[in-house]
C-alpha cells in the first residue's frame, strides 16, 4: 500500500519545501518508487525539482480535468507533480465544490508509488485539507525557535478538528525539528524541549546547512549535490526512520 505523507505546518518558512524534497530524494536511495506533490501556489518544490514548464499540474488533479498519470513528471530521482500560480486562483473556484475536501483523495487511484510526499501552503486552506484528507500521514516541520513552540500546540489543536472529521485514521508521525543551530543557546534550548514535550513523536533534528539553502540552483537533491552535507546526513537518518518505523 502507497503511504501518503503530508509535510504540514500552517508557519511560513519552517522547511517544509526544503524537507519534502530532502526525503523524497532520501528514501529514493533506500530503494522507494517516490512522487512529490506540490500543493502550494508558490510552486518551490516545482522551482526546486525541475525547469521544465508545468502544463498539468496537481490544479489538473484537484479539479479533475487529467487523470493522475497525466500530471506527473518523471524525474531521475523521483517523480512530480508540481503546481504553478494558476493553483491560487483555483482556490475560490475549489471552495464551491461539493466535497471539496476529497478532491485529491479521489484523483489518487491505483499507482506505482511505494511513498507519496505532499508539500503543503503554509495556511489552512482548502489545498491543505485536500493533502490531510488524502494522507495516511503527517510530518510537521517545525523551526527550532521559540516562536514555533507556542505555534505548534495551536496547529496540533486546531488540526483536530478535521482530522476527526475528514480522516480520522490519519497518523501524526511526528514531529520534525528543523534548522537547529548548535551556536545559539535558544535554538538547543528549543530542542529540547521539544524532544521532552513529544518524545515518542519527534525525528532527528535538521541542521541549519547552507548546502539545504542552495536547493533549486542545479535542480537536484541534497543527495546529488553534496552527499556528505549535514543537510543530507540528516534527512537521510529521517527516511530510514519512516522506512523502518
Ligand atoms: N536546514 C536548513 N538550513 C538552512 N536553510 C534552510 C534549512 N531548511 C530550510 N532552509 C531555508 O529556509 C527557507 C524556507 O525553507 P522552505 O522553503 O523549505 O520552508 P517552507 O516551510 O516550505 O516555506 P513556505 O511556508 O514559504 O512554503 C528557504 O530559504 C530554505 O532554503
Ligand atoms: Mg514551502
Amino acid at each position: 500500500m502507497t503511504r501518503i505523507i503530508s509535510l504540514l505546518n500552517f508557519k511560513g518558512g519552517v522547511g517544509k519545501t526544503t524537507s519534502t524534497h530532502s526525503i523524497g530524494a532520501a528514501l529514493t536511495s533506500f530503494g522507494k518508487k517516490v512522487l512529490l506533490i506540490d500543493l502550494d501556489p508558490q510552486g518551490t518544490l516545482t522551482f526546486f525539482s525541475t525547469d521544465q514548464k508545468i502544463t498539468a499540474s496537481s490544479m489538473e488533479l484537484l479539479f479533475h480535468k487529467l487523470p493522475m498519470n497525466e500530471c506527473i513528471i518523471e524525474g531521475e530521482e523521483f517523480d512530480l507533480i508540481g503546481s504553478n500560480i494558476k493553483l491560487a486562483t483555483s482556490e475560490l473556484e475549489l471552495n464551491g465544490h461539493y466535497g471539496k475536501e476529497f478532491r485529491l483523495k479521489n484523483a489518487l487511484g491505483e499507482n506505482k508509488y511505494d511513498y507519496i510526499l505532499i508539500d503543503c501552503p503554509p495556511s489552512l486552506s482548502v489545498f491543505t485539507l485536500n493533502a490531510l484528507t488524502a494522507s495516511t500521514d503527517l510530518i510537521i516541520p517545525c523551526e527550532c525557535e521559540l516562536a514555533s513552540l507556542e505555534g505548534l500546540d495551536l496547529l496540533l489543536s486546531t488540526l483536530q478538528s478535521p482530522i476527526k472529521q475528514l480522516n480520522s485514521t490519519l497518523n501524526i508521525l511526528g514531529i520534525l525539528p528543523t534548522k537547529l543551530d548548535s551556536r545559539k543557546n535558544i535554538s538547543k534550548e528549543v530542542y529540547e524541549i521539544l524532544q521532552t514535550e513529544h518524545k515518542d513523536k519527534i525525528f532527528p533534528p535538521i541542521r541549519i546547512n547552507s548546502k539545504l539553502s542552495e536547493l533549486g540552483i542545479e535542480k537536484m537533491s541534497i543527495l546529488k549535490y553534496d552527499k556528505n552535507s549535514n543537510g543530507a546526513k540528516d534527512y537521510l537518518k529521517v527516511a530510514e526512520l519512516i522506512v523502518n518505523g
